[in-house]
């Protein structure tokens, strides 16, 4: 049974373990009389305000069939958002997993009376209980936590034929948040490339993907200079993962970038003891673009999607590569190594020239937690999203609004590519100056897109919280995998 379910069950008669009503401070925000006439009861408690992070708990209160009732406070009507009510009902799940329950029903509010869109309620309701339905002990021995093994929404019954596929495809997207998560989770002594292309391999072939994973020796003939050039200093060869939805009569095709450093160690610019704190999470973008992939396959949209993920570990010693060598990429042109820790745009090179020369996609989008200088710009709750193309900006700015993976738009100056130039090769790995670093790594990577669409979304910081939060335990987010999806979603609609 799918956790996720719409309901129109009877709220007086059929029972229920937790019963979940979002309430606003200043405004009923809900149709039912009988949801109203009890949260009339629960306003005479004084501590019950329905400000956000407000919570009250009532135990069998007269009129409703649960166990118990969660009033969830979401703050003042006119500061309401799909956000609010996403962490409100992550916040209750958690509660709920706290409590050792089984499952909830969330009474969603209505659209008319909430000023919000009814298919966005029921989709940031779903996602903030799904996603904080997620726990990461896999390397723990005892599970203390459970999740729950049900979550229904509450709607009136007109709504269950109307919105009759919306539960599995937030399940479907959120499921896929939760496997980027756990795969970022990994430690990366359990994950050199050959291991993650293989665990990768196998959840993409289950869903219905056709998956090319490239050895180092194909890497070698394929040309694949600066991928390769990334992976020499470690024992754990690199791979190249292709997972490929393909649906017959697909028009469109939109290729995927994600990258996959299993450990950032910077290699011989080795970084120092702060600074290699979560570098296991160096693959978030790959995890982002292979758990979109899945989420593509599953809901079979009809669009091809084709998805590249370099996966290589950088570390230092005797084989690797130092500051001065100089490599031929994929894409044939030569780059001086002037940092070995700007490794992820070396990568996402060769996999983006590949990309563009082998599907000739109509648009190009890659994912990476590409640089320090992105977090000290924008911090840890948004990503970059770099593209000289004002339409997919427009349509991934919008995504990022809808899913509440927010990205914010950064110039590609062009007069900055003055500081990628290098006296003995094509280009340079890192800018003659730290300032715009951010901008300077999008700026190399645009040098291998060719004149294809294309737009590059800097993660580092968004991809990892060292802290839990409403509806993302602590560890690796997920984040891009809705935001990609919606993307997908709105391609293949129109
Ligand atoms: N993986 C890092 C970027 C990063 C930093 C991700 C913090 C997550 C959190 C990347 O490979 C890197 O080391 N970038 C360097 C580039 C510099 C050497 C030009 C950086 O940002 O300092
Ligand atoms: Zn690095
Ligand atoms: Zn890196």
């Amino acid at each position: 049974m799918p956790v996720l379910a719409l309901t129109a069950s009877d709220i007086k008669s059929d029972f229920i373990e937790a019963l979940i009503i979002p309430v606003c401070e200043d405004a009923e925000i809900h149709a039912h009389r009988t949801v109203q006439a009890a949260q009339r009861r629960a306003a005479r408690f004084p501590e019950h305000t329905g400000e956000p992070d407000e919570e009250l708990i009532l135990y069998r209160p007269a009129g409703v069939a649960a166990e118990r009732v969660f009033f969830m406070g979401v703050g003042k009507r006119a500061d309401l958002t799909l956000e609010r009510l996403r962490a409100a009902a992550g916040k209750a799940v958690n509660r709920c997993i706290g409590k050792k329950l089984q499952e909830v029903r969330i009474i969603a509010p209505s659209a008319r009376k909430s000023g919000l869109p009814q298919a966005g309620i029921l989709t940031a309701l779903f996602e903030g209980a799904r996603l904080a339905n997620h726990i990461h002990d896999a390397y723990k021995g005892e599970k203390k936590k459970h999740p729950l093994s049900r979550i229904e929404i509450q709607v009136p019954p007109r709504l269950l034929g109307q919105m009759a596929d919306l539960p599995n495809r937030v399940e479907t997207a959120c499921r896929s948040t939760i496997l980027a998560r756990e795969w970022i989770n990994i430690p990366a002594n359990d994950k050199p490339p050959a291991t993650l292309a293989r665990t990768v391999r196998e959840e993409a072939e289950t869903a219905g993907l056709s998956v090319t994973v490239l050895d180092e020796t194909a890497l070698t003939e394929g040309g694949f200079g600066a991928l390769l050039a990334v992976g020499a200093g470690s024992v754990n060869p690199p791979r190249l993962v292709i997972l490929d939805h393909h649906p017959e009569g697909a028009e469109r095709t939109v290729a995927l970038v994600g990258k996959g450093v299993t450990f950032d160690s910077g290699g011989l610019n080795l970084k120092t003891g702060d600074n290699l704190d979560n570098m296991k999470a160096d693959m978030s973008g790959a995890a982002a673009v292979g758990a979109t992939l899945i989420a593509a396959a599953r809901l079979d949209l009809p669009i091809r999607v084709v998805g590249l993920l370099p996966l290589v570990e950088n570390m230092p010693s005797g084989s690797a590569i130092r500051p001065g060598d100089i490599v031929r990429s994929y894409a044939k042109k030569t780059v001086e190594i002037g940092n070995t820790d700007a490794e992820g745009r070396l990568i996402l090179i060769d996999a983006l020239a590949y990309a563009v020369e082998t599907y000739s996609p109509e648009i190009i989008i890659d994912m990476a937690t590409l640089t320090g200088a992105c977090v000290v710009a924008l911090g840890e709750k948004m990503a970059g999203l770099f593209t000289p193309d004002e339409d997919l900006a427009k349509l991934l700015l919008a995504a990022g609004d809808r899913t509440h993976e927010r990205c914010w738009r950064m110039p590609l100056l062009k007069d900055y590519k003055e500081l990628l130039k290098s006296e003995f090769a094509d280009l340079r790995n890192i800018g003659a100056t730290r300032w715009g670093g951010a901008i300077t790594a999008a700026l190399f990577l645009s040098e291998f897109v060719g004149e294809t669409r294309w737009a590059h979304i800097d993660i580092a910081g968004p991809a990892y919280f060292r802290k839990g939060s409403d509806y993302c335990g602590a560890g690796g987010t997920g984040f891009g995998v809705r935001l990609l999806h919606d993307l997908l979603e709105t391609l293949a609609a129109g």
